[in-house]
């Protein structure tokens, strides 16, 4: 294979950085074959040159300045692993597409709050912007959402995106441990937010939520207009009343179509049912169950948060667009072509709820709106309908 290299500079050597550095020198004969041409690295950017990752970047030229990969003439291709929807991470890949450089990011803060100019900005340069890892980490909903179910109307889906609060969950029930306690745990494994309330409080399950959605309804994303619940208010003796009685605590993203470009979107802290599928995904994993009107339903799971996970994620992206795909649209439609989503309220959504009571059964409601049975005590949402 004799194909010219395909040449990355990378921003952001954190966890995620670090394990796409490891990927790419343990496996160069494999991708270069999966590639179609030899993948390099030519320059990093990282907050510490000096930090012990465990892999050598002396191979890699440095730039204390990150947006100067941007202009690199011996970067093709910018992979921004910094993070945060504002400032650095934002500028170099706007600067990235405005040079005409295509964009890898694992940024889903950035994609939710500014998806519909940067894909705007890529689509009218024909460049791809890839973010298969801001989603699930490291399983393939971004190509399940957008490739593989292109053919359906999507009716409706359910998802567990945010790992480190489903490890918490997971953790505070097996150990009866304290929040901090685990917490702290979670940040070991890589999985938290360099700020943790972006995970407890449900807003980086709304990052993710924000694009499926976008992908699914072909909307534009809206992340204001997404509502936004976490775990906080989930105490241990709820998380043990629900287990003795058969339910099982999740951070849920869901999604309904009520009819084209009229939706609901929300992440709400509910229950699943202790013997269904959602309830069996465990720990730093994350699902995607999905329903259309062909395929009928369909499901994703995986790791949904780590370093290995992710950059498996982004390492995937480098190879897609080295076989010379993704330059179509950002979101599954044309960015310009993308609907004002018309949003529900997911209190006006009818559903099924389980209120939770001390030292009783709990009161199951099917099919009836929140505000019908407000006065019965801790209501929570049942997902069982996937
Ligand atoms: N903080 C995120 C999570 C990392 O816990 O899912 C992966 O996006």
């Amino acid at each position: 294979m004799n194909a010219k290299p395909l040449r990355f500079g990378i921003a952001g050597l954190g966890a995620v950085g670090g394990g796409v550095l490891r990927i790419l020198q343990n496996h160069p004969v494999h991708l270069e074959r999966r590639g179609g041409c030899p993948l390099v690295i030519s320059a990093v950017s990282g907050r510490d040159r000096s930090k012990d990752r465990g892999v050598s970047i002396s191979a890699y030229a440095w730039e204390d300045d990150a947006i100067k990969l941007a202009s690199r003439d011996d970067v093709d291709i910018v992979v921004e692993l910094i993070g945060g929807d504002e400032g650095v991470a934002r500028t170099l890949v706007e600067t990235a597409l405005k040079n005409g450089k295509p964009v890898i990011t694992a940024n889903k803060a950035l994609l939710a709050k500014h998806g519909l100019a940067l894909a705007q900005l890529a689509e009218k340069n024909e460049l791809p912007l890839c973010y298969e890892a801001a989603v699930g980490g490291g399983t393939p909903m971004i190509k399940m959402m957008r490739e593989a179910l292109t053919a359906n109307a999507i009716l409706k889906f359910r998802g567990i995106l945010n790992g480190s609060t489903n490890f918490i969950l997971s953790e505070i029930r097996d150990s009866g441990r304290s929040y901090d306690a685990v917490i702290a745990e979670a940040k070991e494994k890589g999985f938290l937010e360099a700020d943790p309330s972006l995970d407890i409080d449900g807003h980086d399950a709304g990052h993710k939520l924000c694009i499926l959605g976008s992908i699914a309804f072909g909307i534009k994303p809206a992340l204001d207009k997404l509502p936004r619940t976490g775990i906080g208010k989930i105490k241990l003796e709820d998380i043990q009343n629900a287990e003795s009685n058969g339910y099982r605590f999740k951070l849920v993203c869901w999604a309904e179509r009520h009819e084209k470009g009229v939706v609901t979107l929300a992440v709400e802290a509910g229950l699943v049912p202790r013997d269904s599928i959602m309830a069996r995904v465990e720990k730093g994993k994350n699902i995607l169950m999905v329903q259309g009107d062909s395929v009928g339903s369909s499901l994703c799971e995986g790791m949904g948060a780590g370093p290995g996970p992710t950059a498996s994620a982004v390492v995937a992206d480098m190879v897609d667009i080295a076989r010379g795909g993704r330059t179509d649209s950002v979101f599954g439609v044309a960015a310009n072509d993308l609907l004002d989503g018309n949003f529900v309220s997911p209190e006006d959504v009818a559903g099924d709820f389980v209120v939770l009571r001390a030292n009783e059964k709990p009161l199951v409601f099917s099919n009836q709106r929140r505000s019908e049975i407000q006065e019965q005590g801790k209501i929570f949402r049942l997902f069982s309908d996937i």
